[in-house]
C-alpha cells in the first residue's frame, strides 16, 4: 500500500480538480467580463449537444443565445451585483430537447485589486427532477378538472358559476399584475371555490323559494366543506387558502371567519368580487338575473363594506378599459385540462418564476467552424494563449484560490477515499453537513462518518456502498440516498467514481471520488404531492358511499378516472427509479 496522497497539498488539489472536472457530469465555463468564453470543460460541450467542440474565445451568448445577448443573463448578475448568483435554467437545444439545470455564477477576482476578472459557470443537471414536477402539475390539473366534472354532476348551475369566477378572477389578477403565482391561485381558487357544495342536500342547494334561516345555515356551510376537501394535502394549500376566504366580507362580517380587510388573502378578496357579480348576473330559482350595468352599479355599492374598495376600484377600470360586458368578462379564456398545459399564458405553474427562460437556437456555421474536439478543452486553452494581462488562463486554472472556489463553491458535497476506506479529502461544506471539523474527518474512516465501525458493505443489514462497488467493479455507480435527519427526510443523488490518485511515493493509488447532490426539496414534494392524491382519492371514494350515495354511475366513474391517476404516478415514479439526475 503506498503512502496515503496529502490532502490540501496544491498536487493533490489539482489532481482533485482535474478528475471533478472531467468525471462529475458538472458544467463548468469560465467567461471573462467582456463574455468571452475562456474554458469550458468536456462536460459542458456535450450537455449542450456540442460533440464538436467550441471556438475559445468567442462570446458566450454565440453559444447559448444564437448571437444575441440573452435577456436575462446570470454573467451580467454577477457583475453587476458583485456576487454570487443562481437561477434554476431552461435551454431548448438545437435538437429541440428541453434541459433544465441549476446554473450558478460565481466572480472570479483579482487578487491584488478585488475586481471581478472572470465569472466562472456551474451548471448541474435538473431536468429529471423538473420533468417530474411537470408530470406531477399536468396530473394536478387533471384532477381539478375532474373535481369540476364531479362538481357538474351534482349541481350544473354551481359549476358553470364556479368557471364563470375563475375567468373573471384570472382576468382581475392578471389586470393587477399580481405575477403567475397569484393568478394560478385566484383562478383555481375560484374554480374550486364552491366545491364544498358537493356536501349540501339538493332540496336545499335547488330549493326555487327564498331559503329559511335554517337552510341559510347549512348553505353558509360550503366554504368549510370546500376548505375540507382540500384539507391535509400540501398540494392544494394556496387554494384552499382563497376558496375559503370567497365569502369573508372587507368589514368583518362575512363567513365562515369573519376575518376584515387585509387580513383576507388577496386572491380571495379578487374571487369575492367575481362571485358576487356573476351571481348577480345570473339566473337563480327564486330570481331572474341582473343586468351588467345594474351589477358594477352594486358592485361600487359594496366597495368598503363588502367589498375591497381599491379592488371595486380597479375592477371598474378594468371592465372600462376592456370594454367588458358580461359575457366577455366570464369567457372562459382556454380553461380546461387540455389547455391548462404548465407553459400556457394564462395560468402558469407556481414555481414559473423560479427560472429563467434560455432558449437557444444553435448556428450550425458556429459548429462548423469548430478547431477542435471537446477532449482537449484544456490543452485548448494552454495552446491557444489566452493570456490576461497578468497570468495565462493554464496558470489560473492551476492556481489554489480558482481549485478551491471550485471545489467549495458548488452546491455538491465531495469526499475522495482510497481503497482502506481512509478520507483523502472532504470538502468544507461536506465536513458541515456532518456537523465534524474537517480535520477530523481526514483523519478517519469513511465508515466513521456515517457512524458504523466497520465498511458500510460489511457492516450487514444489506447496506450498500456505492463506493465500494464502484472500486470492484471499475465503474461509476449512481444510487438515490435517503437519511433522516432533525426530523427531515432527506435525500441525495450519489455519484461514486472510481479514480487513481498519486501518493507522495509517486505509487498510484485506488480511490473512490464520492459527490452528493442534495435533493431533499424536490423529492419531499414530489412525494407529498403523491401522499395528496392518494388521499383525495380517499376522501372522494368517502364522498360518495356517505354524502352522495346517490349521485350517478358518471361520479363513480370519475373517481375512478382520479385513482387511475394514482397508479399512473406510482408507474411514473418507478419508472425513473424515483426521480432524481442519474447517469
Ligand atoms: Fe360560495
Amino acid at each position: 500500500m503506498a503512502d496515503r496522497p496529502v490532502a490540501d497539498s496544491s498536487g493533490f488539489k489539482q489532481a482533485l480538480f482535474w478528475t471533478i472536472l472531467n468525471e462529475a457530469r458538472i458544467a463548468y465555463a469560465l467567461i471573462d467580463t467582456s463574455y468571452r468564453v475562456v474554458f469550458l470543460n468536456d462536460h459542458y460541450l456535450q450537455s449542450r449537444k456540442m460533440d464538436a467542440g467550441y471556438p475559445l474565445g468567442s462570446k458566450c451568448y454565440d453559444i447559448a443565445n444564437g448571437g444575441v445577448p440573452c435577456r436575462s443573463c446570470i454573467m451580467r448578475d454577477v457583475l453587476e451585483k458583485g456576487g454570487p448568483c443562481k437561477i434554476l435554467r431552461k435551454d431548448i437545444l438545437a435538437d429541440g430537447a428541453c434541459t433544465y439545470s441549476d446554473d450558478l455564477a460565481i466572480p472570479i477576482r483579482d487578487a491584488g485589486t478585488g475586481d471581478t476578472k472572470y465569472v466562472l459557470e456551474i451548471m448541474i443537471d435538473r431536468t429529471a427532477e423538473m420533468d417530474a414536477r411537470e408530470r406531477d402539475f399536468a396530473v394536478f390539473l387533471r384532477i381539478i378538472d375532474s373535481l369540476m366534472r364531479l362538481l357538474e354532476e351534482k349541481d350544473y348551475a354551481t359549476c358553470r358559476h364556479s368557471r364563470h369566477v375563475s375567468a373573471i378572477s384570472a382576468k382581475l389578477t392578471h389586470y393587477l399584475g399580481l405575477g403567475p403565482t397569484a393568478v394560478f391561485n385566484a383562478t383555481l381558487g375560484g374554480l374550486l371555490h364552491d366545491l364544498g357544495k358537493l356536501y349540501i342536500p339538493d332540496a336545499v342547494l335547488n330549493k326555487m323559494d327564498r331559503l329559511d334561516d335554517a337552510e341559510y345555515a347549512i348553505i353558509k356551510e360550503h366554504p368549510v366543506f370546500t376548505w375540507v376537501v382540500m384539507s391535509g394535502m400540501s398540494s392544494f394549500k394556496p387554494i384552499r387558502d382563497v376558496a375559503i376566504a370567497h365569502h369573508e366580507r372587507w368589514d368583518g362580517m362575512g363567513y365562515p371567519k369573519g376575518v376584515s380587510g387585509r387580513d383576507i388573502p388577496i386572491e380571495g378578496r379578487i374571487t369575492a368580487i367575481a362571485d358576487t357579480y356573476d351571481a348577480m348576473t345570473s339566473d337563480r330559482p327564486y330570481r331572474r338575473a341582473m343586468p351588467h350595468e345594474a351589477a358594477m352599479a352594486e358592485i361600487k355599492k359594496s366597495a368598503g363594506t363588502q367589498l375591497d374598495p381599491d379592488l371595486v376600484e380597479l375592477f371598474v377600470a378594468m371592465v372600462g378599459e376592456y370594454g367588458h360586458d358580461r359575457e366577455s368578462l366570464v369567457e372562459d379564456n382556454g380553461y380546461d385540462s387540455d389547455a391548462l398545459a404548465p407553459t400556457s399564458d394564462r395560468v402558469r405553474p407556481p414555481f414559473a418564476e423560479d427560472y429563467v427562460l434560455y432558449v437557444r437556437q444553435q448556428d450550425a456555421a458556429v459548429a462548423e467552424s469548430t478547431t477542435a474536439g471537446a477532449g482537449h478543452t484544456r490543452a485548448m486553452a494552454r495552446e491557444a494563449g489566452i493570456v490576461t494581462p497578468d497570468k495565462s488562463i493554464e496558470d489560473l486554472l492551476a492556481s489554489d484560490a480558482f481549485i478551491d472556489a471550485v471545489l467549495n463553491s458548488t452546491p455538491a458535497y465531495y469526499s475522495l477515499v482510497d481503497d482502506d476506506w481512509n478520507v483523502l479529502y472532504v470538502s468544507d461544506n461536506y465536513a458541515a453537513f456532518h456537523g465534524k471539523p474537517r480535520g477530523e474527518l481526514l483523519r478517519g474512516k469513511c465508515y466513521h462518518m456515517v457512524g458504523k465501525s466497520q465498511p458500510c458493505h460489511l457492516a450487514g443489514g444489506g447496506a450498500l456502498c456505492p463506493a465500494a462497488s464502484a472500486l470492484a467493479t471499475g465503474e461509476r455507480q449512481y444510487s438515490l440516498l435517503a437519511e433522516d435527519r432533525d426530523g427531515q427526510r432527506l435525500y441525495f443523488d450519489n455519484y461514486a467514481i472510481p479514480t487513481e490518485m498519486e501518493g507522495p511515493d509517486g505509487r498510484k493509488v485506488k480511490c473512490c471520488l464520492e459527490i452528493l447532490f442534495d435533493r431533499s426539496a424536490e423529492k419531499n414534494r414530489q412525494y407529498a404531492f403523491e401522499q395528496d392524491i392518494r388521499h383525495l382519492v380517499e376522501k372522494l371514494h368517502n364522498m360518495l358511499t356517505e354524502i352522495l350515495p346517490d349521485v350517478s354511475a358518471n361520479a363513480h366513474q370519475i373517481v375512478r378516472e382520479v385513482h387511475l391517476f394514482c397508479d399512473y404516478l406510482d408507474r411514473a415514479a418507478s419508472a425513473s427509479g424515483g426521480g432524481g439526475n442519474h447517469p
